[in-house]
């Protein structure tokens, strides 16, 4: 049987979360695993009143085939977004709609990834990233990231004596170690790679969801010409629209378009016109505002639990926004180890070792704030160091 599969599929390594989500569908087991926004903020009311408008106003044009590029009015919006929180200068034509942006990693590694090319990866980095860009078989150059952001002593040298098509970064509380780049940092980044071919793959999935300290540079300043960013509505509205989108310079954007059109045609015209109503009569701001405020209280009740809990020895990242922290356990403690016990006292993580796509390091661990609430968050970290000081 196995030889009916494509080389391409079979090199893909399987989502190892997938698998422990089974877990969590007990509901007596506290889960720091998902990646999941919290459902209670969902928009529901202002959702279902949005579709109804949609089905009062133009239906019959919604329910017609779509432009490749996405919703027009819906671009303007983003581009509108980007000017306001950021003063970034990006033009609707430079915005391509897609089914969330998973999809804009699918579509940029068929636009510009041959086999072999070489990928620079954060380590630890996104799954999701490494599945879909796995499909076109390049080869990953890992670079590690630190609390204050990438290694640039390491970066420097692999692009030096590599080739890199492409680098990967999340660079807002980055998806699993919740660490954000500094200004610095991203000044560091933008310098080595100046004057190269490489190009920067900013994913921002989070960046809205900043709970302390002020908003960083984006690299879309710092390299223009050669950063293609990736934004999505995922978890600041709701994820199962699957709406998010690419920024992409216009050579980029024509190839883009051919891949977009090739693989689905466009993204879901109807989804996209209860979006755009939703957010043309509801207030965004406020709507983050009120998230912001309820995962900057989790995260900051995970923390206090930490210092009162783990042993000193475990060192965890002070995430600034977004969902995730991450936790290093002494090296000899292995959290695959921890995650069997863990389960057994019913709580669940993530360990480290997906998350690198060679040397993992054994002793990591990813903690979602995002989905508990703060009491249950207390009950859990409070049953994780009991496991960890049983294995230490
Ligand atoms: C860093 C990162 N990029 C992309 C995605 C995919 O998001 P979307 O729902 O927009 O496809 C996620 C989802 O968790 C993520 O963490």
């Amino acid at each position: 049987m196995d030889s009916i599969f494509s080389d391409r599929i079979t090199d893909v390594p399987r989502s190892f979360i997938r698998e422990i989500l089974k877990v969590t569908l007990d509901p007596s087991v506290i889960s720091f695993a998902g990646g999941l926004p919290n459902r209670n903020f969902f928009p529901v009311d202002e959702l279902k009143e949005a579709t109804a408008n949609v089905f009062e106003s133009n239906c019959r044009d919604t329910f017609q085939y779509g432009k490749s590029e996405g919703y027009q009015e819906l671009r303007e919006f983003i581009s509108r977004r980007y000017r306001e929180k950021q003063n970034l200068d990006i033009p609707v034509d430079d915005i391509l709609i897609t089914n969330g942006s998973q999809q804009g990693l699918d579509l940029l590694g068929k636009t510009l990834l041959n086999e072999g090319d070489e990928v620079i990866i954060e380590e630890p980095g996104y799954l999701g990233a490494i599945q879909a860009l796995s499909i076109y078989r390049p080869t990953f150059l890992p670079v590690g990231v630190y609390d204050d952001g990438m290694d640039l002593q390491k970066l420097a040298q692999v692009v030096e004596s590599n080739k890199p098509k492409l680098m990967y970064t999340v660079p807002n509380y980055q998806n699993p170690s919740g660490i954000s780049y500094t200004e610095e940092n991203r000044r560091g980044v933008a310098d080595i790679l100046a004057g190269s071919k490489t190009v920067l793959l900013e994913d921002d999935p989070y960046g809205e969801l900043r709970f302390t300290g002020e908003r960083k540079i984006s690299f879309k300043k710092l390299l223009p010409d050669n950063t293609i960013l990736l934004g999505s509505f995922s978890k600041i509205v709701v994820p199962g629209f699957r709406l998010g989108w690419v920024v992409a310079p216009s050579p980029i954007m024509k190839k883009l378009i051919i891949a977009k059109q090739a693989t689905d045609l466009h993204t879901t015209h109807f989804t996209q016109s209860i979006l755009y109503q939703y957010l043309t009569n509801n207030d965004l701001d406020k709507h983050v505002n009120t998230i912001i405020e309820a995962y900057g209280n989790q995260c900051r009740a995970m923390l206090k639990s930490i210092e009162q809990f783990f042993p000193k020895t475990v060192h965890c990242t002070r995430p600034e926004g977004g969902m995730f922290l991450w936790a290093q356990l002494p090296e000899n403690v292995s959290s695959l180890e921890l995650f069997e016990m863990a389960v057994k006292d019913k709580v669940v993580f993530v360990p480290g070792r997906p998350f690198y796509v060679n040397n993992a390091a054994t002793n990591t661990l990813r903690l979602n704030f995002s989905c508990a609430d703060e009491e249950m968050i207390k009950i859990g970290i409070e049953r994780l160091a009991t496991a960890i000081n049983e294995l230490i």
